[in-house]
Order: C-alpha cells, then structure tokens, then sequence
C-alpha cells in the first residue's frame, strides 16, 4: 500500500492581497502571533507522518529557505538565554525533515505551480499543503485526517468544507454523492462559480492528497478560469473516471490568504495561548 511520504508546499503566488507588506517578503512568513505560516503547514505535515518537504518557491522567497536553516549569529547571540526555547521547535524541524525547493519562474496559477514541483515529488502519491489556509484541530491534523482516508481509498482526496452560498466566487465548488459520514465521491466540480452557478456551497481548501496521474492531466489540461492552470479543472478529469474523495474535514480553517482571515487567525490564536 502506498504510504504518503512528502508534502508539497505551492508558495510562489504574489501575495498582493498583502501589499506592500509582501513586496519583499513572502506571504508565507507572515506570522500568526510569532511563527509564519509556512512553519504551521510543515508542523500540521509532521503530523500526518510526512519527512520530506517540497516547497515550490518564486522571486523574492529566499527568507522561506532561511527559515529552515541554522543562523550561525543570531544564535551564538541567543545561546544559553531563555530566548534559546523560542527556535527550539524550528530547530527540531530541521533535525526531522528534509526541505527540497525548486523555483516556479512564471506564475500561470496553483495547478501550474503542482506541476513544477513535479521534479521534487517523482511518482509517488502527495499531500500538498497550501501554507496560506491555517487550519487547527482539537485532535488530528487536517492533513493526517487526509492520509488516514488515503488507505482506504487509494485515490485524489481534497478537504471540503460549508461556505457561505455568496462566497462560492472564491473556491472551488465539489458535487458528489455521500460515500459515508462527511466522505463524498465527487462527480463534478466548478472553479469560482457564481452562487447561482455553483453545485453545492461545498467549497475545496487548501488541503490535498494527489495521485502522481496529476502531474500529465495538468499537462493535457487548458488553462481555466483568469487564464490560469486551474488545480481543479485537472482534479475533474479524475472525478469523471470516479478518482477523487472529498472530506470534510474536523477542525477549523482560516483563510489567511486574506486580511480579514489572517487577523482572525491572530487574534483566535493570540487567545488560545493567553487563555
Ligand atoms: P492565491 O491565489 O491565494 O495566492 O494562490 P496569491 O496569488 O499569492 O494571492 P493574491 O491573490 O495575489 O493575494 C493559492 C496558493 O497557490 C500558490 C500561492 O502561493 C498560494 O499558496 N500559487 C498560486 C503558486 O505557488 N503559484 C501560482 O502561480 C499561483
């Protein structure tokens, strides 16, 4: 049976929603009270059993590989003061993972940027992460929810949740029939549809586990909605031949994708460690 063992990471997207703060610094540092969101997404892959991390990076990302390395300086300047505990966690990343990067130069969208990371991930299933939804749970990891129902179905799995009807402009919108309890087999799926066009008001996050078979559908696949490679219009050719799950998922999103999102993050997050 084949066992999920690397995550990639699509984070080469602008960040305009964020400007001027990601002018110069990827969306994917910016920090939810003290750690950046792309560490949460490696801690929430750890979780699931994931080792080998694959970030797809773009100009200007360098900080992100930074992030994962030693900073001979800064910590000789911290060593022995209590401030040694605050990378302590970092520090224990780097010990348990690989980190591989390679670069998307043109950004032509999130299925495009999959398809670079081709070169990382081989042929082999994988999860892939966007660093951007910060999700937390009570008990399991979204993502080790996700690799728990990969055993049992061997196939694409995307996590799902209820959106607001008038939001479905944002998402990717799944049709399916019920397999059992918050499990569906999906048999179509719209990529930003109106809500009068949308299927359902099941929206996909940024949580995937994908079978290797992606990689020539995105290929084979029309650029989509904006011009763009859409991840879902290739994710519909496996749902046609009855290939993709989705879940929904236990647990808690935050699109931090968006302003208003991240600063709920922040504030729930700031909450729960002040409680
Ligand atoms: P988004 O559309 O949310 O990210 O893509 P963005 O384009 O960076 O954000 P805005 O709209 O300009 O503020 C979802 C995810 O896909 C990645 C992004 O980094 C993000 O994690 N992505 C998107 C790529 O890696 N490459 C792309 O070409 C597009």
């Amino acid at each position: 049976m084949s066992q999920i063992k690397k995550c990639l990471f699509p984070a080469a997207g602008y960040g305009t929603r964020f400007l001027p703060a990601t002018k110069a610094m990827p969306k994917e540092m910016l920090p939810i009270v003290t750690k950046p969101l792309i560490q949460y997404g490696v801690e929430e892959a750890m979780q699931a059993g994931i080792t080998e991390m694959a970030i797809v990076t773009g100009r200007g990302k360098r900080a992100l590989e930074d992030h994962f390395d030693i900073s001979f300086e800064l910590e000789h300047q911290i060593q022995g003061s209590d401030k040694e505990e605050m990378l302590s966690e970092t520090r224990r990343i780097m010990d348990q993972c690989s980190f591989s990067y390679t670069r998307q130069v043109e950004m032509k969208g999130l299925g495009h940027a999959i398809l670079v990371g081709r070169r990382l991930i081989g042929l082999e299933p994988f999860a892939v992460i966007l660093a951007d939804d910060y999700c937390i749970t009570e008990g399991e990891s979204v993502l080790s929810q996700m690799v728990k129902l990969y055993q049992k179905y061997q196939c694409s799995i995307v996590a799902i949740e209820e959106v607001p009807r008038n939001e479905t402009l944002k998402y990717g919108v799944i049709e399916g029939d019920i397999e059992s309890e918050n499990v569906y087999r999906i048999s179509n799926m719209v990529e930003k549809p109106t809500p009068e066009q949308a299927p359902s008001n099941l929206a996909i996050i940024g949580r995937y586990i994908l079978t290797p078979d992606i990689f020539k559908i995105i290929e084979n696949t029309p650029p989509g909605k904006n011009g763009e490679m859409q991840i879902t219009d290739a994710l519909l050719t496996q749902a046609k031949a009855g290939g993709v799950i989705g879940y929904r998922f236990q647990g808690q999103r935050f699109d931090c994708g968006s302003v208003a999102g991240y600063i709920d993050a922040t504030n729930y997050t700031y909450q729960q460690q002040n409680d």
